[in-house]
């Protein structure tokens, strides 16, 4: 009896920790159940191992076949059994998952013709990690990467294989020398052992003046031998260590960070350098193009003015990290004209997916149509690789909010196939994440798709942007000023609002930016009334009155914009609180209460935004439009005392 007693007990305590653990986030889109036993003959890999855990089918075998490109691979059915081949171990764990993938979207599997292979060949995380366990902009928590677990680490690694990811940057690109103390590469050397067996190479930001600060010599000069031979001493330590390590990201001469441009080099004498050194262990250097300085004009030419006069200086396996718009990750830019412009430097575009301004880990907003959009204008074809700023911290469900795990997910799935379609990749997610019930997947699908149109509409619609607050880039401050900040560092900078209009002049009377885009495109830009609306005050100063093609003047599109914005934001928050029957308690609530905040935070930039512009404007806000409800006096005094390592509590709670 007591016996009975005890495993009634335990049977019961055990029930509860799996439900528990099964609902709270943390299994991400890993959810395939455990069978345990499946019949899995072949090569001996990771593969099996995934499949012997968690195919609920007939027999699998996997095999090796050279002529399948890297990292491909095909699935077919043959003889009741499914066969997976690859030329490498790679290629066999991507068609694991994307078996387990059709079986948990309950797909048919019984009749299986598959060939894929990855558009991109590097497909990265870039972690902003710092050793102190932040993370900046990081809104999950502390990093994963100060006190790694193998359990964290294996379930981190399945989870990037799952989606292809085969890369990662442990560090932030504001890197500190002791990256590469050899006390720190011990560690890393640790979490390269624990991604390896899931294909993914590890890489490290290093700070470009490590020679002095690390080293004691007293200059970083790329040209220096001494200089040369550091750098030679250190790259031989590391790969002693991790021989299949990745390589170096570089964030030079940038927002403080020191590069070869202290010394007189250039960019390109700087990365060749560490290129040439990396190239004989088979590493590569990611130097990013983000750039920019108080005296110029217009901050959104810099990378371009700055990186074109060096085409052709590159060495091969250098890569230009470029971001995907022209400033710095803003709800909507148009592409960085570098993509376009650079036809003999190699270059690979920066996403961001954690949400530094497009409301941290608070606002649903999915990112696909974002990356999407920046596709339709940049072909996939011009980009040696993606890259993109991880959004995953310590936090149980690991990304802060349940639906930033979906902008980790798109991500790697972009990388994969940049063609796939917001609404299958989201549909893809919810099944996996949530469940496959279409009253919950159509529905959700919807608002994810629109999701990042609502976020552009209640934040910075009409190509404005960069109007955050000063301490954080959470909220709306149209107004921040300090009396001697740089100017680049302000709103006022990027919006100019004044008595005639709104936006920023870059057509050939203005700073000419559009010159940096191909003819016609630049033309298309140039001209107001060709320029595409949602980048109209990207690229002109608008009249007030200036008329949209909806009829409305500039200043009442404006206002309806925002307040489109707030109402998608409540439509979003209706269409979950139907979802209740179909999710566990704990994530509908969490998302609820995220949701709440999001709506709130709506009508904040609402009214922030309008009642600010008003003030040049002089106009009446439209009748159609729901009318602010907070004072901009009452605003401008409110402030979020939050540091860039961390996510809002809540919103804006007045
Ligand atoms: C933004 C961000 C910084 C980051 C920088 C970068 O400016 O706010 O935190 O360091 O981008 O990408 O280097």
């Amino acid at each position: 009896m007591k016996s009975f007693f005890y495993s009634l007990m335990t049977t019961i305590l055990l029930t509860v920790a799996t439900t528990v653990s099964a609902e709270d986030g943390s299994a991400l889109w890993l959810r395939f159940g455990t069978q345990g036993q499946s019949d899995v003959t072949g090569v001996k890999c990771t593969a099996m191992d995934e499949l012997k855990q968690h195919w609920q089918g007939g027999p699998v075998v996997l095999k090796k076949q050279k002529k399948i490109a890297k990292d491909g691979f095909s699935i077919t059915t043959k003889g009741g059994k499914t066969f997976i081949e690859a030329s490498n171990d790679a290629g066999l764990l991507y068609g694991a998952f994307h078996l387990l993938r059709l079986q948990q979207t309950g797909k048919d599997v019984s009749n299986l013709h598959i060939n894929e292979k990855p558009f991109f060949d590097l497909r990265i995380l870039n972690h902003w990690d710092n050793p102190n366990g932040t993370v900046e902009r990081g809104f999950a928590g502390k990093s994963i990467f100060q006190y790694p677990d193998a359990e964290k680490m294996k379930y981190y690694a399945r989870a990037n294989a799952s989606i292809g990811i085969n890369g990662t940057v442990l560090n932030n690109v504001n890197a500190k020398p002791e990256a590469l103390s050899t006390e720190n590469l011990q560690k890393v050397k640790q979490i390269a052992e624990w991604l390896r067996p899931y294909g993914i190479r590890t890489y490290l930001s290093v700070n470009f003046a490590s020679p002095i600060k690390l080293g004691g010599l007293d200059t970083a000069d790329p040209l220096n031998p001494q200089v040369v031979d550091w750098w030679k001493k250190k790259v031989a330590e590391i790969y002693q260590l991790i021989p299949d390590f990745g390589g170096f990201l570089v964030k030079a001469n940038s927002e403080g960070e020191p590069g070869p441009c202290d010394f007189g080099r250039t960019h390109a004498e700087g990365a060749n350098m560490m290129a040439d050194i990396l190239r004989k262990h088979g590493g590569i250097v990611m130097w990013r193009a983000f750039v920019y300085n108080p005296q110029s004009k217009d901050r959104a030419k810099q990378a371009y003015e700055e990186f074109m006069p060096l085409e052709g200086q590159f060495h091969d396996n250098v890569i230009i990290q470029v971001k995907n718009g022209p400033v710095d990750f803003q709800p909507r830019e148009p592409y960085s004209p570098l993509f376009t412009a650079a036809q003999k430097t190699p270059v690979m575009v920066e996403f961001q997916i954690t949400q530094e301004y497009l409301g941290a880990a608070n606002h649903l907003v999915f990112l696909a149509p974002m990356w999407r959009e920046f596709f339709s204008y940049v072909q996939p074809q011009k980009l040696r690789a993606m890259a993109g700023v991880a959004n995953i911290g310590t936090d149980t469900n690991w990304c802060g909010h349940h639906f930033a795990q979906a902008n980790w997910y798109a991500f790697g799935r972009l990388a994969w196939d940049p063609t796939l379609t917001t609404e299958y990749i989201a549909d893809e997610w919810l099944r996996q994440t949530f469940s496959n019930d279409e009253r919950l997947v159509r529905p959700m699908t919807q608002v994810m798709a629109e999701s990042h149109e609502a976020c552009v509409n209640y934040m910075m619609p009409l190509g404005l942007h960069h109007i955050f607050a000063g301490g954080h880039h959470y909220g709306p401050e149209p107004w921040y000023d300090v009396p001697g900040i740089r100017r680049d560092w302000t709103p006022q900078y990027y919006h100019r609002a004044d008595s005639i209009g709104l936006g920023f002049d870059r057509t050939r009377k203005g700073s000419n930016a559009v010159e940096q885009y191909p003819a016609s495109l630049s033309a298309r830009l140039n001209d107001i009334n060709t320029c595409p609306e949602e980048f109209l005050a990207w690229f002109h100063h608008v009249s007030w009155n200036h008329k949209m093609k909806s009829g409305r003047t500039f200043w009442d599109e404006l206002c309806h914009k925002y307040d489109l914005g707030v109402h998608q934001t409540r439509q979003f928050l209706t269409s979950w609180d139907n979802m209740k029957p179909f999710v566990d308690a704990q994530r509908f609530d969490e998302v609820q209460r995220k949701l709440r905040i999001q709506t709130r935070d709506a009508v904040w930039w609402r009214d922030a935004c309008l009642l600010y512009f008003q003030q040049f404007s002089k106009l009446p806000i439209p009748n159609d439009v729901e009318h602010p409800i907070h004072n901009l006096d009452e605003m401008m005094r409110y402030k979020i005392n939050i540091s860039m390592y961390e996510n809002p509590a809540y919103g804006y709670d007045k």
